[in-house]
């Protein structure tokens, strides 16, 4: 169905709308959300993404699997502006990230401009990254009242909201050395929702934790991914939980995409040997 420098064509699905929970705004799906355009990222000597073409269509959540170094960490720093591609471009919901238009011509954003941009993005890492000072409610309010100007009263309603979706609501007032890790990144997938990105991407979020930890952080995805119509782009060693969230999964190489498909398809029938052999290990 594909070679690998084909860009992915995310399934429709025959879901009916989905709820606004995460977005901002209510956004058609179908339209394109994000797209990388021929995007090459070089550490040294070493190509890591490799003239990389594909895109997420809104409210789709795709999973990216490969094995260890193929990239798909890479893919998500490049969204969050914490890296920038040596070549090719990046958009999300149309605008540029590493580049804005002046007299007709694409130039090197400047920084008021990637800032406008990456708050459309929002990202859970493995390490949950909390501020340890502040307890768990001012770790959901900060970034909304200083990054996006909420009022102090907003961001709290709306933070009370997140932090009873993700079951913590009887720990608004504790500090996060107080919580278990599930805890702490239910508290970290809160704080970035707070943001309303039109886009959460999730990096090994479970991959830190106890494994008697794993189940709870993954429903509370699940109920993310199944009650909101934000898009999600996710990295996951968990292929239950990438069967049941997604609309896509993309296997990865040496930089390139490899095959994609609707889970049922890449898990059951994949049609790259390189596939069958990454499958076989995590499977
Ligand atoms: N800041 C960096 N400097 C140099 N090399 C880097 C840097 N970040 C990543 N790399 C290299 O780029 C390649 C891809 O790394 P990346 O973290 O994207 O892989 P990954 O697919 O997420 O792997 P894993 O499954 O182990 O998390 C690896 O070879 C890695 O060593
Ligand atoms: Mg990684």
């Amino acid at each position: 169905m594909s070679s690998p420098a084909d860009t992915p064509q995310t399934p429709e699905t025959t879901d009916s709308p989905r709820e606004n929970g995460g977005n901002g705004e209510s956004r058609a799906n179908g339209s394109e959300l994000v797209r990388f355009t021929n995007v090459t990222k070089r550490f040294g000597d070493v190509t890591v993404l490799d003239r990389l073409d594909f895109h997420v269509e809104t409210g789709k959540h795709v999973t990216l699997i490969g094995p260890s170094g193929s990239g798909k960490t890479t893919i998500l720093r490049l969204l969050m502006t914490l890296l920038t591609p040596d070549e090719g471009t990046i958009t999300v919901d149309g605008d540029h990230l590493n580049h804005e238009e002046r007299d007709g011509k694409l130039v090197k954003a400047g920084e008021k401009h990637v800032r406008e941009v990456r708050k459309k993005i929002g990202m859970v890492f493995q390490q949950f990254n909390l501020f340890p000072n502040m307890k768990v409610l001012r770790n959901v309010t900060e970034a909304p009242v200083h990054v996006l100007g909420l009022s102090k009263d907003e961001a709290v309603e709306r933070a009370k909201g997140l932090i009873e979706l993700v079951g913590l609501s009887e720990h608004l007032d504790k500090y996060p050395s107080q919580l278990s890790g599930g805890q702490q990144q239910r508290v970290a997938i809160a704080r970035a929702l707070a943001m309303r990105p039109q886009v959460l991407l999730l990096d090994e979020v479970t991959s830190a934790l106890d494994p008697e930890l794993v189940a709870g952080v993954l429903d509370v995805l699940r109920d993310i991914a199944h009650t909101t119509d934000i898009t999600m782009l996710c990295v996951t060693h968990e292929m239950g939980f990438a069967r049941d969230i997604s609309d896509c999964v993309m296997m990865f190489d040496q930089g390139r995409v490899v095959e994609f498909g609707p889970p049922d398809k890449m898990f059951s029938e994949p049609e790259h040997e390189r596939t069958r052999e990454f499958l076989s290990t995590v499977l």
